[in-house]
Order: structure tokens, then C-alpha cells, then sequence
């Protein structure tokens, strides 16, 4: 009896504790709408006010919330054309007319907003206009669906991946089927101006995020459903580990207030249980930290979890808003 007692107790507290967990991390969940027929808040950053979200969206706009609702502040294609682009959800033949922003993330000391685009190359927004095109191959190789972006806020640097050099974003199942691995992990350098290749022969380089010591970035495999982490700096430096796979997708990865840990978003689907959304939580040897489900909140895959202060936000290709707990 007594054994049992604790074993009911036990697992009684275990139940607790996973509640009390889930209810405090994740909680009121809210919609943030994009404007109308718009889908596809891939990224999600805040300015060094604290004003936001930010995120690009699938007709080719970066736009920004204010509180009430999203307005624009950059686009990334000298001949977008409103009539064409706007509310239309451009890829295939849209996506070089309209563009397509997915990777963005301001360097905080000079007020720069870098943006991978898909049709694009990397680019930069200064003054909420129209964005600068700085870079769209890197040897010789052009990019083809440029993906992930992150900004070290030490040096300015701007890590970044090209998905495939083959593939463009519009041809990713195909990619998937053909288990496409011509990837790269990238960084540009402000002063140089120049982009050079850290990694190739990754499948579906998708996010990347740098450490908050900059001494290695982890960037994450779409295809093979894993992570690398690639040092920087010690006596690993410039080589790479795979630190964990998957049973799912991950897509954005993006380091944590906390400073020493990431939130990758993973998208599992099998036949069983059918598309679950995870938000899941790594430190920089890939250990997991935590592990929520968000399929009571969507039913598509999502592109990305991240913290801002107290509140979580969800990026999601098929969505038509910017998730939020507070
Ligand atoms: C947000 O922008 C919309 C559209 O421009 C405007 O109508 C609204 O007043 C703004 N809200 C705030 C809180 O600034
Ligand atoms: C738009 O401009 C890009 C280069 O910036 C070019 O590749 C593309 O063909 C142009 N599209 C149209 C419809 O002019
Ligand atoms: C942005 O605006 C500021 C102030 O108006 C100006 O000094 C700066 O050169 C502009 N930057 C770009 C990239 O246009
Ligand atoms: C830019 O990169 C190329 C090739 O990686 C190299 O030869 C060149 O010296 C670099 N330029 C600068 C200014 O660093
Ligand atoms: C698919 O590509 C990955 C590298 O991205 C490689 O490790 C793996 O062996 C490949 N799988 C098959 C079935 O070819
Ligand atoms: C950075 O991460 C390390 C662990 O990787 C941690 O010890 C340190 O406190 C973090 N620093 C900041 C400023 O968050
Ligand atoms: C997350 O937790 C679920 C059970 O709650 C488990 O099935 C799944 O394998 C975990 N995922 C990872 C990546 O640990």
C-alpha cells in the first residue's frame, strides 16, 4: 500500500509539475493578423526599441506590428509591383518579381536590418524603403533559396544559408525527394564586404543561430532533420558536429534570452499522429532542454519559435497571423 501511495504521489507530482511547466511558459495564446490574404510570417525579430514583431511575409513585404495591426517597412524587389504582389503569396513565377524575404535580423548598433530573400541574396534596410541588394553569390556559386539568417551583434557579422543551390524554394519537395545536399552555411563581412563559405553540402540549410559568445554558430538541416554546430573560434574552430537529429523538420533556430540556449522550430508529420508542430529547446550540445507540442494551436508546420521578455512567438509558412502566448 504504501509503495503504491508514492507511486500514485509521484506521479501525481510528475502530472503537476508538467502542467505547472506548460501553463507557465505557454499561455493566452493570440493571433496576430497579417493584413488581408497575406500568409507565411516565416521570421520574427524586434527593433532595438523593442517595437515589433517584424517579419517577412510570402507576397514579398517586410511588415511590422504596432500594436494593432502590421504595416509595411521594407520590400526586397526593385520591380515589385503592388498591383501584381500584395496579398498574392508569391513563389514559382511571382517570387523574382516579387520577392520573397524569409531570414531577417537587425545588427541593433547601426540600426541595420539584414534580409535573406529567396529570389534575392542577402540584402540590407536602412530607412524603411526599399532594401539593398549586397551580395548574391558567394565563389562563383549564385544562391538559390537563401534561408536563415542571424546577425552577431558583437562584430556585425552576418551568418546566413542558401536552403540549396540547385532548388528553389518553390522546388523544395522536390529537394526533399531527391535528398538534395548542395546547402551552404555563409557569412558576410561588413568591412570586407565580402561572403565566404563556412560549410557546404548541407541539406536544406535552413536556420542559423550564433552563440552569445560567438564562438560557434549551430545551423540546422531540413532534409537530414539534424543540426551542426560549426566552432568559430578554440580548438575546434572551423570544423562542425552534428550535435542532434530529429524525428521532425527543424527550420528557424533562434538563440534564447537566457543566452546560453536555442529554440528550434520542428515540424514532426507521420501517419499516426499527423502534422505536430514542436517548439523544442537546446543548449549548444544539443541537449534537450524542453519540449512543447503547439498542434492545439496549428495544424501546419511552423518556421519558428522565439522569445522576446516574457513572450513566446510563432512563424508558420501557411499561417495567416504571427502567433503570440503571453
Ligand atoms: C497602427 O497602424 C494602423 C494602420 O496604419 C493605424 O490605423 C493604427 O492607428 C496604428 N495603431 C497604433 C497603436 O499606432
Ligand atoms: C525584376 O528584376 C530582377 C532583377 O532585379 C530580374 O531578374 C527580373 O527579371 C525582373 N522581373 C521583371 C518582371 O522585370
Ligand atoms: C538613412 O537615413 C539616415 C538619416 O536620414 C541617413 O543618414 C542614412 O544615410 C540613410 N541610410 C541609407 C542606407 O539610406
Ligand atoms: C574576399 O574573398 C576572396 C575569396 O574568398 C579573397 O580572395 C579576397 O581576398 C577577399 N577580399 C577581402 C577584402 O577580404
Ligand atoms: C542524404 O544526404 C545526407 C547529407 O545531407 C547524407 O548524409 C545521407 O546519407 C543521404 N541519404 C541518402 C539515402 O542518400
Ligand atoms: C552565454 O552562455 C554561457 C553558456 O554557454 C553562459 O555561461 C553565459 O552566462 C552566457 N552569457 C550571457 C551573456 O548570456
Ligand atoms: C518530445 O516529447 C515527446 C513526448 O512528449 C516525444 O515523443 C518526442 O520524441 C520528444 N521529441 C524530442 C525531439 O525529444
Amino acid at each position: 500500500m504504501g509503495i503504491i501511495n508514492i507511486m500514485i504521489a509521484f506521479l501525481f507530482l510528475s502530472f503537476s509539475i508538467h502542467i505547472v511547466i506548460s501553463q507557465s511558459t505557454l499561455n493566452n495564446f493570440q493571433r496576430l493578423y497579417l493584413p488581408s490574404t497575406s500568409v507565411g510570417p516565416e521570421a520574427i525579430i524586434f527593433d532595438s526599441l523593442g517595437r515589433g514583431p517584424y517579419t517577412g511575409i510570402s507576397d514579398g513585404r517586410i511588415i511590422k506590428y504596432n500594436g494593432s495591426s502590421f504595416t509595411e517597412v521594407y520590400i526586397t524587389s526593385p520591380n515589385r509591383s503592388r498591383l501584381v504582389c500584395d496579398g498574392r503569396n508569391a513563389l514559382g513565377l511571382l517570387g523574382p518579381i516579387c520577392g520573397r524575404p524569409l531570414g531577417i535580423d537587425f545588427y541593433y548598433k547601426e540600426n541595420l536590418l539584414y534580409i535573406a530573400d529567396a529570389y534575392k541574396g542577402l540584402l540590407v534596410g536602412a530607412n524603411e524603403t526599399l532594401a539593398v541588394q549586397l551580395a548574391t553569390e558567394a565563389e562563383g556559386v549564385p544562391f538559390k533559396s537563401p534561408d536563415g539568417l542571424n546577425v552577431d551583434q558583437l562584430t556585425g557579422e552576418v551568418y546566413f544559408t542558401d536552403a540549396s543551390s540547385v532548388y528553389q524554394i518553390s522546388e523544395l519537395p522536390v529537394a526533399v525527394l531527391l535528398n538534395d545536399s548542395t546547402g551552404r552555411l555563409l557569412k558576410y563581412n561588413p568591412v570586407s564586404k565580402n561572403v565566404t563559405v563556412l560549410l557546404r553540402g548541407l541539406g536544406g540549410a535552413a536556420g542559423v543561430a550564433i552563440s552569445n559568445d560567438s564562438s560557434y554558430v549551430l545551423v540546422s538541416e531540413y532534409i537530414p532533420k539534424r543540426i551542426q554546430k560549426y566552432w568559430l573560434k578554440g580548438p575546434m574552430a572551423f570544423k562542425s558536429e552534428v550535435i542532434i537529429n530529429f524525428d521532425g523538420r527543424p527550420d528557424n533556430i533562434r538563440k534564447s534570452p537566457r543566452g546560453d540556449s536555442f529554440w528550434v522550430a520542428v515540424t514532426t508529420t507521420n501517419l499516426v499522429d499527423g502534422t505536430i508542430p514542436k517548439a523544442i529547446e537546446i543548449n549548444g550540445n544539443g541537449v534537450i532542454l524542453r519540449n512543447i507540442s503547439l498542434d492545439r494551436y496549428y495544424s501546419t508546420s511552423i518556421s519558428e519559435f522565439s522569445q522576446h521578455g516574457e513572450q513566446f512567438y510563432v512563424g508558420s509558412l501557411q499561417a495567416r497571423f504571427v502567433g503570440k502566448f503571453n
